[in-house]
């Protein structure tokens, strides 16, 4: 196995004595779905709430504690952060889902300009006050904004990541999972490059019980066709409800707890992709990806066939086109 090593900084162990300092900056849809699935892993026990709407900031404040859920089902503190993020110091892990969302039929990468705005103006402030965080980055289209978070920031690349292709995956094991007739934690698949229309099924990596891929004996054309699945979700999910929120908002849940457990879960996220699998361009996409307390502490080289290679290197160029029509 190559292994390129981010230098992954020594991080608190302060943080699983104290437990851990999340800030999540958006409580909108998506922030609040991360937030509820945070909590729910018991790891957490300062969570700030930051957003441009402090209306809805204080009211989601409330919410959480009023429910009783705080300090009653989970044993965390829900806070408020001001307008210039004081109240967020010191975070361990700061998610951000801040920015506007697609409506339907739009593109992730139609909201770049927007969004880009956004990191432009929240990340100076959350990350003077928080130097040795983690950045997870949600907000889309989440590979062009976790590259411009992890230049805004000036984090080592492993602190600064993004959800990715880790929600996707799990709409592939569950697919998948479906038509083989199994428990989707049977099930190992992986979707790789971007979150998006580009992204790559690799076959070479799924297996079932331990059955490769190949035993699987799935017709590359049905293969097609569950990845198509995934590709769609989204628009599926937005037609009927406007937006998607609650599957993300467990993936997160999910890459906080790795993290914070420092588990060295092997993950498809969004890292620094320069100089793996040949990659020449400066871009962010989900890679096998090794999590732990430092945040990507490894990315892992896993066999791919000629075809997924090629079509990861097609996803490559694609973010990396549209990361030059925004200015840093
Ligand atoms: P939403 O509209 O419900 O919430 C967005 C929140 O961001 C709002 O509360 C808004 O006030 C806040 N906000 C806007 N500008 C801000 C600023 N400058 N500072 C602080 N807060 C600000 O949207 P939703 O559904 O929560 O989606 C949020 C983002 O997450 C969107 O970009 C969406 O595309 C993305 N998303 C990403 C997914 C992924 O898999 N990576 C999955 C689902 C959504
Ligand atoms: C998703 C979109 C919104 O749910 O990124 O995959």
């Amino acid at each position: 196995v190559d292994e390129l090593c981010f230098p992954s900084v020594g991080m608190g162990g302060a943080a699983a004595l104290r437990g851990a300092k999340v800030t999540i900056v958006g409580c909108g849809s998506v922030g609040m779905a991360c937030a509820s699935s945070i909590l729910a892993t018991g790891l957490a026990s300062t969570l700030v709430f930051a957003d441009v709407d402090s209306k809805k900031m204080r009211g989601e404040v409330l919410d959480f504690t009023h429910g009783g859920a705080v300090r009653v089902f989970y044993h965390a503190n829900v806070k408020a952060a001001a307008p210039n993020y004081d109240g967020s110091e010191e975070s361990d892990v700061i998610i951000i889902t801040a920015g506007a969302r697609q409506r339907p039929g739009e593109s992730r990468l139609a909201l770049v300009a927007r969004n880009a705005a956004i990191f432009r103006s929240i990340l100076p402030p959350l990350v003077s006050r928080s130097p040795n965080a983690i950045l997870i980055i949600v907000s889309n289209p989440v590979d062009i904004l976790t590259a411009i978070a992890a230049r805004i920031s000036g984090f080592p690349p492993g602190r600064v990541l993004g959800s990715g292709t880790y929600l996707d995956s799990s709409r592939l094991r569950v697919a998948l999972a479906s038509q083989l007739g199994v428990a989707p934690k049977s099930v190992h698949a992986s979707i790789l490059g971007e979150h998006g229309d580009s992204s790559v099924a690799v076959a070479s990596m799924a297996n079932v019980g331990g059955a490769r891929f190949a035993d699987i004996k799935m017709s590359e054309t049905a293969w097609a066709a569950l990845h198509a699945r995934v590709v769609g979700a989204a628009k599926d999910v937005i037609e009927l409800k406007g937006y998607t929120n609650w599957g993300v908002g467990a993936a997160v849940g999910a890459l906080v707890g790795f993290i914070l457990r420092d588990e060295k879960r092997v993950v498809p996220v969004s890292v620094s992709a320069k100089g793996t699998y040949d990659i020449e361009e400066d871009v962010f996409l989900s890679l096998p990806a090794v999590l732990g307390r430092g945040g990507v502490e490894r990315v892992l080289r896993v066999p791919l066939s000629a075809a997924e290679h090629s079509k990861l290197h097609a996803s490559a160029q694609a973010l990396a086109e549209v990361a030059r029509s925004v200015e840093l």
